[in-house]
């Protein structure tokens, strides 16, 4: 955790304590970093330096506009699943040529106005998709790249709800149907077959399954390649895991390394769509302990953060390290679940974790750049909760806290 660190026994982001952003900006509160979103982009940009390539952020990861922007400052192209992510990057300032619209539903609405904002490409999740975007891209008089995801049915060892590439999951086009729907693709006047991309699942600890991705990606290629077609790139997807815990995944170094390793002398352009890679442990979540409550069988620290507002460990039992923002032994050691106030026992944000603390201290949930504040909802009628950036030793509010008033300002009550 090099971004965020004990000084004096105090947690910092960067150079600011983390106790100060929580006078100044309340609880709960995600924290980034912006030296960790960086240098994360960068250790993947850089790894492919020397070959045509492209980092396509994987926008619903986290999607704040501060992050967006940084990240296209520095070159980014974004991989992005709906017209409301496309907005939120054309917001940033990101640019619409390095943007890749993937995603099994895409409405002709959404297409419509992908295609009007001029994007890089579509990834293609069915033949019935193809059609749709051929009609809809003649409508308009444009002739439209697409990629087209295939489904390389490989098991990623990781959770079932983030596994992709497997038969049973509804992602990618199978294998043995894409040549005749390139050749239906032949047929097709406004669309310009560009590459083949797939993304097999999310939070990955090894590189195997990569590798056999590539495998089937590359023996397709070559069938392409006999039927007349010439691509111009891979899209090899996300999915590189993080330390959350104990996994020991490659470093993203180590994971690009390899990949180029196993695409040998592959000439054609390298797109890479990593979410959880660059933002996950560049943000941690900050909240406050309301209630130390003691049972006969348990000990629970009952925090203003909530499965609404990071809902991994909710919905896929996921572990993320929760730290104290201050280390003192002034209280004694006791095992606690770190639970919000949130009405479901789901509600829980980690488990049997041994914290000395009392309440009205602070806890940092770490590695909740991604997934988190993305995946938060109002739940219980809950303000979304704000979000901070730190730059060394400056701290920038990038999404106030939402109002009460916010909560219902759409809604509308029948009068008769
Ligand atoms: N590309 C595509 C087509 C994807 O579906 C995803 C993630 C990515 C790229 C980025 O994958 P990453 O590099 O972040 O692993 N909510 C879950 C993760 C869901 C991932 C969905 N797709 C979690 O909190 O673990």
């Amino acid at each position: 955790m090099q971004f965020f660190d004990y000084e004096n026994n105090e947690l910092y982001a960067e150079q600011i304590s983390l106790t100060e952003i929580a006078q100044q900006f309340g609880t709960p509160c995600y924290v980034y970093s912006r030296a960790a979103i960086e240098a994360n982009w960068r250790a993947f940009d850089n790894a492919l330096a020397d070959k045509p390539h492209r980092i396509c952020y994987a926008v619903k990861a986290n999607s704040n506009l501060a992050i967006l922007n940084i990240l296209a400052r520095l070159g980014s192209g974004f991989d992005t699943v709906s017209i409301g992510e496309i907005a939120r990057v054309i917001a940033a300032g990101g640019d619409p040529k390095k943007i890749i619209f993937s995603g099994v539903g895409k409405t002709s609405a959404e297409i419509l106005r992908a295609i009007e904002i001029g994007i890089h490409s579509f990834n293609v999740e069915s033949g019935v998709e193809i059609t749709r975007l051929n009609t809809l891209a003649a409508s308009q008089h444009k002739i439209i790249n697409i990629s087209l995801r295939i489904n390389p049915d490989i098991d990623a060892n990781t959770h079932p709800y983030i596994s992709t590439g497997m038969k049973e999951n509804k992602f990618g086009i199978d294998i043995a149907d894409v040549l005749p729907l390139c050749a239906k693709i032949k047929t097709f006047s406004n669309l310009n077959l560009i590459g083949i991309a797939c993304h097999i699942g999310s939070q990955l600890t090894t590189i195997t399954p990569f590798l056999s991705a590539i495998d089937r990606v590359l023996d397709l290629v070559a069938q392409l390649k006999q039927q007349g077609f010439t691509l111009q790139q891979l899209d090899l997807g996300g999915g590189l895991g993080i330390r959350y815990h104990n996994e020991e995944p490659p470093t993203i170094n180590e994971y690009v390394m390899g990949l180029r390793e196993h695409l040998a002398d592959c000439p054609l352009e390298i797109i890479l769509e990593p979410g959880r890679a660059i933002t996950a442990n560049a943000g941690i979540l900050l909240t406050r302990i309301e209630y130390l409550k003691h049972t006969q069988h348990k000990n629970f620290a009952i925090v203003d953060a909530a499965m609404n507002d990071l809902m991994r460990p909710a919905l896929y039992n996921a572990w993320q390290q929760i730290l104290p923002v201050e280390l003192n032994n002034k209280h004694p050691e006791k095992i606690y679940d770190i639970v919000g106030p949130v009405c479901e026992t789901a509600d829980f944000l980690g488990r049997d974790r041994k914290l000395a603390v009392e309440s009205g201290d602070l806890l940092a949930i770490t590695c909740a750049g991604a997934y988190g504040f993305a995946m938060s909802s109002n739940y219980n009628s809950r303000p979304r909760a704000a979000e901070v950036m730190v730059d060394k030793n400056k701290v920038t509010l990038i999404r106030r806290r939402e109002t009460i008033d916010e909560l219902y300002a759409g809604e509308i009550m029948v009068t008769e």
